[in-house]
């Protein structure tokens, strides 16, 4: 692995911390108040290439790699983690089409999902019953002369209210086959699709979480995405690099709590100096393990899973360490609900539950130790 940055990795960094600095970190506590879905900031992303940095150019993307993808990330979750979940759930959509999609849903969806002109897509797979046990979802499609019928619902939905693309995991099989969970294209706006009340969440407000009713609702024969029963396979693989987004999101996280730190002269007490050298040093070890799992996949590596989980459970237990931590250190004054301090430590507990809990990483750290044995 390369530990120094390439021009065009520095390039992708410097556009995100760019809009960052001018538009993104100036409104994030104001948006953190109103819950305002930064659609404005999304769009400026994508106009600097930074919905789709991990995308073929053919498709609208910049095509700068999953390294470039992380820093990315992280920069915009330095500033505000809300958007940068954003993000980073369009860019786990738009992965899904650009790889699994044919020429045709390619071409269709993916470059209104780099250009802005879809705010977001949403990644629709957990359910009232089934989360962490995603294969336990009930929502199913039903083959019809005319399409398949989908019914069910999914919850927690990021972005869920504005996407212009749903990707839905469905059981498909029926008795005697074993045709399992399916994925399909959904477009928002087709009868039957029902959008509730956004989430009132402890933090990252200004990101949109809802849940979604499917019922009797109509898609083509060719809104398939992969193959028949392949489906589930297809959700893990997309969460595999998923977690690095959410690693990154976390590293972003931290890196914000312990600046604030700094600025209020933390670092320079004796008795806070240590705590604050070893929340440095925990922040950069995460940040290695969430590149060098960007790094594996970029390189087409086809296992990253231990490495992605690894880095997630690590950098989102360190994201809320510092954020609590730092807190402490500043004083009663960062406990205000509205001090930015107070903002990270709502906005990181939730990089613990989202794209598997700490627990599941855990789970698919001890499989993959299994089976393939240590380092
Ligand atoms: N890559 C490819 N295939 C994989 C895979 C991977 N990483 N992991 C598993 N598979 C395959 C297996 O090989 C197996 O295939 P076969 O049936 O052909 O043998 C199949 O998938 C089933 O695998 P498991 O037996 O391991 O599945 P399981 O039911 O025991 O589940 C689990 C394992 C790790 C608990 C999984 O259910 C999981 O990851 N749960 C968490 C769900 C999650 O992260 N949800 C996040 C939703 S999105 C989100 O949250 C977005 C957001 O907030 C912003
Ligand atoms: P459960 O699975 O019911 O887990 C409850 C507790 O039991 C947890 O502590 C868990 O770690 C533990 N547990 C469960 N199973 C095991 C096990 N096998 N071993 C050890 N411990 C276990 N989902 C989407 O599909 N798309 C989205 O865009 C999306 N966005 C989200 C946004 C937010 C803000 C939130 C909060 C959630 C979002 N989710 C999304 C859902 C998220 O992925 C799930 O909440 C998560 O996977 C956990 O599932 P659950 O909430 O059903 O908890």
């Amino acid at each position: 692995m390369n530990l120094q940055l390439t021009p065009s990795q520095r390039d992708v960094q410097a556009r995100a911390r760019e809009i960052c600095r001018e538009h993104i970190a100036p409104r994030a506590l104001s948006r953190d108040t109103s819950a305002e879905f930064p659609l404005d900031d999304l769009r400026r992303l994508a106009d600097a290439g930074l919905m789709g940095v991990n995308i073929a150019s053919d498709l609208g993307g910049l095509q700068a790699g999953v390294v470039a993808y992380s820093l990315a990330v992280q920069a915009v979750a330095k500033a505000d983690p809300a958007v940068a979940v954003t993000m980073a759930v369009n860019n786990m959509v738009g992965e899904v089409l650009a790889y699994f999609g044919t020429e045709s849903q390619k071409q269709t969806l993916v470059p209104k999902m780099t250009s802005g002109e879809f705010s977001s897509g949403s990644f629709c797979l957990s359910e009232p019953g089934s989360g962490s046990d995603a294969a336990g979802m009930l929502t199913r499609a039903t083959r019809t002369p005319e399409g398949w019928r989908i019914n069910g619902t999914k919850a927690w939905i990021t972005s869920g209210s504005y996407a212009g693309v749903f990707l839905v995991w469905a059981q498909t099989s029926v008795e005697g086959d074993d045709q399992g969970i399916s994925l399909f294209i959904v477009d928002p706006t087709l009868d039957g699709v029902s959008v509730g009340p956004p989430e009132e969440k402890m933090g990252q407000h200004a990101s949109n979480t809802v849940s979604l009713a499917f019922d009797h609702v109509l898609i083509p024969g060719d809104a398939l995405l992969g193959e028949l029963g392949k489906g589930f396979r297809i959700a893990m693989m997309a969460l595999d690099g998923g977690r690095i987004g959410i690693a990154s999101q976390s590293i972003g996280i931290a890196d914000a709590a312990l600046e604030l730190a700094a600025e209020a002269g933390v670092g320079n007490h004796p008795q806070s100096a240590d705590a604050f050298e070893m929340m440095h040093a925990r922040i950069e070890a995460a940040r290695q393990l969430t590149l060098r799992a960007a790094w594996l996949k970029e390189v087409g590596s086809t296992n990253f899973s231990r490495e992605a989980s690894m880095a997630k459970l690590m950098a989102s237990e360190v994201a809320n360490d510092v954020a609590r931590r730092c807190l402490a250190l500043v004083g009663p004054s960062a406990a205000a609900y509205d001090h930015p301090l107070a903002k990270l430590v709502r906005d990181a507990r939730v990089t613990r539950i989202y794209e598997g809990t700490s627990e599941i990483q855990r789970v698919v750290i001890a499989r993959d130790l299994i089976r393939n044995g240590a380092a």
